[in-house]
């Protein structure tokens, strides 16, 4: 069986996309063949073709999709032939009509929820529901503490602005122009900071009465690095989960001790997702409150495959919010 794919032959810039023809076989062990009815579009998608996150080549990119299950191997018992399903994957290669892939993590999706929908909030939802659920400071959070969340009108931004709202959190969301603050402030954020002409950092202590915030959500990394720490109360918590601007360098830890005791951690989500019962765990909350209204999914961009080019280019421009699905 053949599929359209998208390709890169060797690390650069999105003008390696390219689409080929690949064959496709049959699912061995543990795997199941998938036909792709939507795709989803990362950020991480940006870092595996730029070689910020190198791999062997030539690589099949993309990391979210949904489809229907077309043929289940040896051994998968959570997935049957006909299902609809959707995923968050590892290895890459979700640019493609059909392909063959671990099942470990592919969840049924609740009919409830559109192929669309499932393949732009599965890697999206499941990033935001393990950093407002398991990455916690020492002492929980409670209803009606303040959080500071980076990039907060994009596509992890703006599910954990809706998410962060309906656990009774305070989520001040940072982003790059007005009318992306609005947006944030739309989906629930409770405060809103332009960081491209406020200092986010005095803002924050402003908003909090000087105390600062329990945690710190920064996929932004390399230019909010410093001003994250100085949003942090005693013994707050850094969350680093991306590189928007670059990777965060090497810095001193004793700058953790000077302001308050801090903490920081460096998560990903395939850590997260390390077993079928922990992936299927995460997804069940993600499934409910999206079936519940409290976190509706925003597909704000559509692009055929065919022009996933554009998408890279648009989406690294910070033309993109929300969410951004490749149609077949
Ligand atoms: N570790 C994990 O488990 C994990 C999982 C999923 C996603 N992530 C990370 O979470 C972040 C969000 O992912 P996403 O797919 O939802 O993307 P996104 O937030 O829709 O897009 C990235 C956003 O980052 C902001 N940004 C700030 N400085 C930037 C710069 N110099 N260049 C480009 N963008 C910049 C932009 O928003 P403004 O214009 O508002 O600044 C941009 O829209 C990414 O960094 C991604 O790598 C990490």
């Amino acid at each position: 069986m053949k599929s359209r794919a998208i390709r890169i032959d060797r690390h650069g810039g999105p003008e390696e996309l390219k689409m080929v023809e690949v064959d496709v076989g049959e699912p061995g062990p543990g795997e199941i063949r998938i036909r792709h009815k939507a795709i989803g579009l990362n950020f991480i998608d940006t870092y595996q073709r730029s070689g910020l996150y190198p791999f062997a080549m030539p690589l099949q990119l993309g990391m979210e999709a949904a489809g229907v299950v077309e043929a289940v191997g040896e051994g998968v018992t959570h997935l049957r032939v006909g299902d609809r399903a959707a995923y968050a994957s590892q290895p890459p290669g979700a640019y493609c009509e059909v392909r063959v892939m671990p099942a470990k993590c592919v969840c049924q999706l609740p009919d409830a929820i559109s192929f669309e929908t499932g393949a732009a909030m599965m890697l999206k939802g499941l990033t935001a529901q393990y950093l407002l659920r398991k990455t916690l400071p020492a002492e929980g959070l409670q209803t009606g503490d303040f959080i500071l969340f980076h990039a907060a009108a994009g596509g992890v931004g703006l599910i954990a602005c809706q998410w962060a709202r309906a656990l009774g959190l305070q989520l001040i969301g940072t982003a790059g122009t007005d009318a992306k603050c609005q947006l944030a402030l739309a989906h629930g954020a409770a405060h809103a900071i332009n960081y491209s002409t406020e200092n986010f950092a005095a803002r924050v202590k402003d908003i909090t009465g000087g105390k600062g915030v329990k945690v710190v959500y920064d996929s932004v990394g390399k230019d909010t690095f410093e001003g994250s720490l100085d949003c942090l109360r005693p013994f707050g918590l850094l969350a680093i989960f991306g590189n928007g601007s670059g990777p965060v360098p090497p810095f001193n830890l004793g700058q953790l001790g000077a302001k308050g005791s801090l903490y920081v951690t460096r998560p990903t989500l395939f850590t997260h997702m390390a077993t079928r019962e922990s992936t299927q765990a995460m997804a069940d909350e993600l499934f409910a409150v999206v079936a519940s209204g409290d976190v509706k999914i925003p597909i704000d961009q559509r692009y055929p495959l065919t022009e996933v080019q554009q998408a890279h280019r648009d989406l690294e421009a910070r033309k993109t919010t929300g969410c951004t699905v490749l149609t077949l």
